[in-house]
C-alpha cells in the first residue's frame, strides 16, 4: 500500500509544480498530494497497530510527560476555545514507563476530550495516587458517549467522527496493556467522560 501511495503523491507533486500558480489544475493536484500524504500516515499507523509493541521503559516523571504533551496540544485546543487545565500530584514515585508511548496515550486522550468539547469549554487532565497505583485521569465537559458506543470505543477502526480513523483508543489501550495497565471510562454526573489509565508503580 505504501509504494502506490508514494507514486501517487510523488508524480501529483511533480505535475503541480510544473503548472502555473494561477492554473486551476494545480489546487486539484495540491488536494491530491495532500490527500495521499493523510492516507499515507493512515496506513502507518494501521501497519503500526498490527505489530505487536514493544516498549522500551525508563525511569521517569509521568508529571513531566503530562506538562510535556499538554503543551504540544494546547494550541489546537485553543482554536477550538478549548482550555486545558492540569491537576498534577506532587508527590507521584518515578515509574518505569516508555516516554514516548506514554506521551502518545496522553495526547491521543487529550485530543479525543478537546473534540468532544465545545468551545468555552476545559478539559483537566488530573494525576493522582490510589494505594500502590498511579491514575492519569483526562476529563472532558463534552458530548459524552451514547449508551449503543460504549463497547466499541476502544475497538480498532471504531470511529463516530468523519475523518477519525479510530485508531486512538485502541493504541491507547495497547500501549497502557503493554505497561502493565488498565485504561477504562466513565461518564461525570454533569456532562462529558473521563477517561482513567491506571500504571502500576
Ligand atoms: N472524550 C470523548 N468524548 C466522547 N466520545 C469519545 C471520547 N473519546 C472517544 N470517544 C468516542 O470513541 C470513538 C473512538 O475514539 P478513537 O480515539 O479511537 O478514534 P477517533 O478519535 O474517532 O479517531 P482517531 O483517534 O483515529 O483520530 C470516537 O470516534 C468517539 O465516538
Ligand atoms: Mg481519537
Amino acid at each position: 500500500m505504501k509504494a502506490p501511495l508514494m507514486a501517487i503523491g510523488g508524480f501529483a507533486n511533480q505535475v503541480s509544480r510544473k503548472l502555473r500558480q494561477e492554473d486551476p489544475n494545480r489546487k486539484k493536484l495540491e488536494i491530491v498530494v495532500q490527500e495521499t500524504a493523510r492516507l499515507e500516515s493512515m496506513v502507518k499507523q494501521m501497519l503500526d497497530f498490527g505489530r505487536p509493541l514493544e516498549i522500551q521503559p525508563t525511569e521517569i516523571s509521568l508529571n513531566e510527560l503530562v506538562m510535556k504533551t499538554v503543551k504540544v496540544a494546547e494550541p489546537v485546543a485553543r482554536k477550538s476555545g478549548v482550555e486545558l487545565k492540569t491537576d498534577l500530584e506532587p508527590s507521584l514515585p518515578l515509574l518505569l514507563l516508555d516516554g514516548p508511548r506514554i506521551e502518545q496515550v496522553i495526547l491521543n486522550l487529550v485530543t479525543n476530550a478537546v473534540q468532544a468539547s465545545p468551545a468555552g469549554e476545559h478539559v483537566l487532565v488530573r494525576t493522582h495516587l490510589e494505594s500502590d497505583e498511579v491514575l492519569l485521569e483526562v476529563a472532558d465537559r463534552g458530548c459524552g458517549i451514547m449508551e449503543e458506543h460504549r463497547d466499541n470505543v476502544f475497538h480498532p477502526f471504531f470511529s463516530t467522527k468523519k475523518a477519525g480513523t479510530g485508531l486512538g483508543l485502541g493504541i491507547v489501550k495497547k500501549i497502557v496493556e503493554a505497561h502493565g495497565g488498565d485504561v477504562s471510562f466513565q461518564s461525570n454526573p454533569e456532562k462529558g467522560v473521563t477517561f482513567s489509565v491506571r500504571l502500576p508503580s
